[in-house]
């Protein structure tokens, strides 16, 4: 039987999402799962087969085949392809923009369908993404969709890749969150738009503690935790 102990953050880039899914994973004793790193990690193995995103069923196979693994230590998302770990590679900008483009082939989505209800199957888990409340997992008990203008995103991004010690450009990042709202927005499926049951927060103006007080509310009045 499938658990509706789900709680689905779906949004754009850079709106948070991760971040707040490993907050409140964490303050539940929950399973993360960022569908994202998996989307990162078949763009960066399909790049270094030299496939582009026009080798549509090349790139769907290697997402059926590749063994992808999550890990949570220390806050972090650990991402493992095959028997490399992968999660630095996975972050730069060059692989967020083409995780855009492979992510918008169909049957690349089809193809981790299955894998990523898997990782969810057995409940108490945070799926975030852009489609885990309307495609992954409509069943979910809660959905929020977390969303902030594009500015603000960038310079969230801009921040949080210096942490990692990647310099990058601030213009450039959001241009490239515009390109990529554009693409995740526009592409044949799985759009991203908010479920019609989801709880929509703007956090343009909220800090991530407010956004993650007002996800903990909600996720203790629904799951009476
Ligand atoms: O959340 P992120 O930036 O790590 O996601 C990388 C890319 O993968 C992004 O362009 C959108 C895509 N993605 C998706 O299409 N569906 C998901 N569930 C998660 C990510």
């Amino acid at each position: 039987m499938k658990s509706d102990k789900i709680i689905t953050i779906d949004g754009p880039a850079g709106s948070g999402k991760s971040t707040l899914a490993l907050n409140l994973a964490q303050a539940f004793g929950w399973v993360c799962l960022d569908t994202g790193a998996l989307y990162r990690a078949v763009a960066l193995v399909a790049l270094e087969r030299g496939l582009t995103p026009s080798d549509r069923q090349e790139a769907a196979e290697l997402a059926r085949t590749l063994d992808l693994r999550l890990y949570v230590e220390e806050g972090k998302t650990l991402v493992v392809a095959g028997d490399r770990e992968v999660s630095s590679l996975i972050r730069t900008p060059e692989i967020s923009n083409f995780a855009s483009l492979f992510s918008a082939l169909p049957e690349v989505r089809e193809a981790l369908v299955d894998a990523q209800r898997n990782l969810g199957s057995r409940g108490e888990v945070v799926a975030e993404g852009r489609d885990m409340g309307t495609v992954i997992f409509p069943w979910a008990a809660l959905k929020f969709f977390l969303t902030a203008e594009a500015k603000v995103r960038a310079y969230r991004r801009h921040l949080q890749l210096a942490r990692e010690g990647i310099v990058a450009e601030l213009e450039k990042l959001e241009e490239d969150i515009l390109i990529r709202d554009h693409n995740d927005s526009s592409r044949e499926t799985a759009q991203l738009k908010p479920a019609p049951d989801a709880f929509i927060i703007d956090g343009t103006n909220l800090s991530a503690f407010e956004v993650e007080t007002i996800m903990i509310g909600e996720a203790k009045r629904v799951f009476g935790l």
